[in-house]
């Protein structure tokens, strides 16, 4: 008689080894676990905002082997082997990363709620493209909602950064 058990079926928790914010982190996960709630809920990383639920506007993201991932769709157990990126991960030594203190110096934020997902998509735009044009910042970051700054602050926000990561003067 043949076996019709599907791969991974009576499964209820993986167990789980990964990085965050340069720390190893082991755990378990129920299968149905998302990427969020891990980070959320079990890791108390609530800098990752959870909005849509659906992959649509980007407040969840973190950086996943530094690739903006929408953590709210996929599967904690993802993440197995994985180096992932919050935004409590960005500060150094009390200090803000550079494009966290472009965003406050821009005043690129109003709730805030969009923020997290802003600043870090932000870093991998600019690991990519140190010096982007408006057209490719707008591409960036129209993967990710804001619904009060009109997005005018968020670009300069982007503008600074990639300036002052070029060491230029006044910036
Ligand atoms: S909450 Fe994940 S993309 Fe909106
Ligand atoms: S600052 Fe409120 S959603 Fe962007």
């Amino acid at each position: 008689m043949s076996d019709n058990t599907l791969p991974g079926e009576g499964v209820s928790e993986y167990p789980l080894h990964l990085t965050v914010n340069g720390m190893e982190r082991r755990t378990t996960v129920p299968v149905a676990c998302t990427a969020a709630d891990l980070l959320r809920d079990d890791m108390r990383l609530t800098g990752t905002r959870v909005g849509c639920s659906r992959g649509v506007c980007g407040a969840c993201v973190a950086l996943v082997d530094g690739v903006p991932a929408a953590t709210c769709s996929m599967f904690a157990f993802q993440l197995e082997g994985c180096d992932v990126q919050t935004i409590e991960g960005l500060e150094q030594d009390g200090q803000l990363h550079l494009v966290q203190q472009a965003f406050v110096d821009q005043g690129a934020f109003q709730c805030g709620y969009c923020t997290s997902g802003m600043v870090l998509l932000t870093k991998a735009l600019l690991e990519r493209h140190p010096r982007p044009d408006r057209a490719t910042i707008a591409e960036w970051i129209s993967s990710n909602v804001c619904r009060c700054t009109g997005y005018a602050q968020i670009i300069a926000a982007v503008e600074q950064a990639a300036a002052r990561l070029a060491g230029e003067e006044g910036a």
